[in-house]
């Protein structure tokens, strides 16, 4: 690249419903020069979560989008979400932490394009409550997923994975905030990859510039 050209960086999407410390964690990479992706939206279905007020303090656009403005009609509100997302020009969409099921023809225009953060190791505890599950069965590494998302809910192929020990004497939430430690590595690691586009998916499997292996997509701490 000569110098003095700018590279044009991936408009990325943070789609929220909460707290927010994963899209922290995202600005965060973000802010970096090298950084192959802009947050340029931060979108919350609820008026007020907290990690709006966040991402106005580090100098990024909000947006709301209220589902009970739409009667919770799923087709007006996703509309609505569209048409926000194609206002800021947005090429990525990264969901952290957004507590709305998407339908699968809104699925479908992202299709690619959208990342989901689950706080499991899919395919093993789907859903809601992980960490409790985690624990009540007994495993002994659980983790947290970063994943393309499909119309599937927490399925898609998967792009980078964090395991975290399960500790003697753990609750669901000291062991929630090993997870999340860990979802804070993982997912600026795989948008920067995502937003590269060294992705592609061969049987729905990611694969990284046609490596097999997980290089920089797989955290594994001393246990
Ligand atoms: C994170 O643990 C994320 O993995 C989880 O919600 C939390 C949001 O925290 N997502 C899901 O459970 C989606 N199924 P954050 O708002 O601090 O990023």
């Amino acid at each position: 690249m000569a110098k003095g050209i700018a590279v044009s960086k991936k408009r990325v999407a943070i789609l929220i419903s909460g707290r927010g410390s994963n899209m922290e964690a995202l600005i965060a990479a973000a802010a970096q020069e090298s950084y192959p992706a802009q947050i340029a939206l931060v979108l919350s279905n609820r008026p007020g979560a907290p990690g709006l007020r966040r991402a106005a303090a580090a100098g990024i656009a909000t947006e709301i989008v209220d589902p009970t403005l739409y009667g919770n009609d799923r087709e007006r509100f996703e509309r609505a979400l569209q048409t926000k997302l194609e206002a800021y020009r947005i090429d990525l969409v990264c969901l952290a932490g957004f507590m709305r099921l998407l339908s699968p023809s809104f699925v479908g225009q992202w299709h690619g394009r959208m990342l989901n953060i689950h706080p499991a190791l899919l395919p093993a505890f789907k859903g809601l409550d992980t960490h409790a599950r985690a624990l009540a069965a007994g495993v002994k590494i659980h983790g947290a997923t970063v994943h393309m998302v499909v119309p599937e809910v927490d399925c898609g192929p998967i792009l980078a994975q964090a395991a975290v020990a399960v500790r003697e004497g753990d609750t669901a939430d000291t062991l929630a905030a090993r997870v999340l430690e860990a979802e804070h590595r993982i997912y600026p690691a795989a948008l920067k990859f995502l937003a590269e586009g060294r992705v592609r998916v061969v049987d729905g499997r990611c694969r990284i510039d046609g490596r097999a292996d997980a290089d920089g997509l797989l955290f594994v701490p001393n246990i």
